[in-house]
């Protein structure tokens, strides 16, 4: 059911932790199936992300997709780090069961929301960023967990 990549990311995720006085913080959830996701940014004054760690409280893929997100976003500018989406973070994972699509969707919002405390506290806009959900399953079609 689950690729290799998965059953690794889960059994070992990177990039657990926090990081203290980091430069950006953000936390999503999931309220349908409860899960919660917290990213923590740390990004050079050229705007490069050095280092970048998660906590999450949920499920295997919920855990899987945020450490290789943690991965992907590592070295990218901000601007490059919106490239990072669920769709890119789900390929490099070789894929996820489709019930399980939506675990991923709290990784890239994790990310956004970083992202989104980042450019507040430093006063910049980040092109294409959009204010992130708190709860992505705002709004959403009923969806069977
Ligand atoms: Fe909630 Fe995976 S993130 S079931």
């Amino acid at each position: 059911m689950y690729s290799e990549k998965v059953m690794d990311h889960f059994s070992n995720p990177r990039n657990v932790g926090e990081i203290q006085d980091a430069s950006g913080v953000g936390t999503v959830g999931n309220a349908k199936c409860g899960d919660i996701m917290r990213m923590y940014l740390d990004i050079t004054d050229d705007g490069v992300i050095q280092d970048c760690k998660f906590k999450t409280f949920g499920c295997g893929a919920a855990v899987a997709t945020s450490s290789m997100a943690t991965e992907l976003v590592k070295g990218k500018t901000v601007q490059e780090a919106l490239t990072v989406t669920n769709q890119a973070v789900m390929e490099a994972l070789d894929g996820l069961p489709p019930v399980k699509v939506h675990c991923s969707l709290l990784a890239e919002e994790a990310i956004h929301a970083a992202l989104w405390d980042y450019a507040e506290k430093q006063g910049i806009t980040i092109d294409g960023l959009k204010k992130p959900k708190s709860d992505i399953s705002e709004g959403e079609e009923e969806e069977d967990y």
